[in-house]
């Protein structure tokens, strides 16, 4: 088993998708091992992001990123990285597969939905900007 992490990102809470979201991946075999609501600030958002902090997306990402309370959300299954970033889909939601969950509730290449980890050590990482170990492990 592993642990990953996804982020339901502002334009999916804003649009009442958390729920249909959080359904489908559960459906998909994702187990809800840690959860929650947050408004993120300008400086945990440019933090989360920092590795595209030279990309030209950068800004209008932590502007997108801090414009609304997102839910991250530590999802257990097996093969968990690898499998999330497949539900999800390509990152340009016209790119997407058909039945991913950027296809369904995304509307362009930024505003795409949901984040996920892209490697394990990523998703360790990523884990601990959230959820401390005392909380992921009293949801077990
Ligand atoms: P994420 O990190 O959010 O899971 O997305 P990803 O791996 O599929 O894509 P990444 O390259 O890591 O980009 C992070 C997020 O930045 C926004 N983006 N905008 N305007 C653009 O060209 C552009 N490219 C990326 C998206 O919100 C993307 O998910
Ligand atoms: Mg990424």
């Amino acid at each position: 088993m592993q642990t990953t992490l996804a982020i339901l990102k502002p334009d999916t809470v804003a649009a009442g998708n958390a729920g249909k979201v959080l359904a489908h991946l559960e459906k998909e075999g994702f187990t809800i091992r840690g959860l929650k609501v947050l408004h993120l600030t300008e400086a945990q958002a440019q933090s989360f992001y920092e590795v595209h902090k030279e990309r030209p997306f950068y800004g209008s990402l932590v502007e997108f990123m801090t414009s609304g309370p997102v839910v991250p959300v530590a999802l257990e299954r097996e093969e968990a990285v690898t499998q999330l970033r497949k539900v999800m889909g390509a990152t340009d939601v016209a790119k997407a597969e058909e039945g991913t969950i950027r296809k369904l509730y995304g509307t362009s290449i930024e505003r795409n939905a949901i984040h996920g980890s892209d490697s394990p050590e990523n998703a360790a990482l990523e884990l601990s900007f959230f959820f401390s170990r005392a909380e992921l492990l009293a949801a077990r």
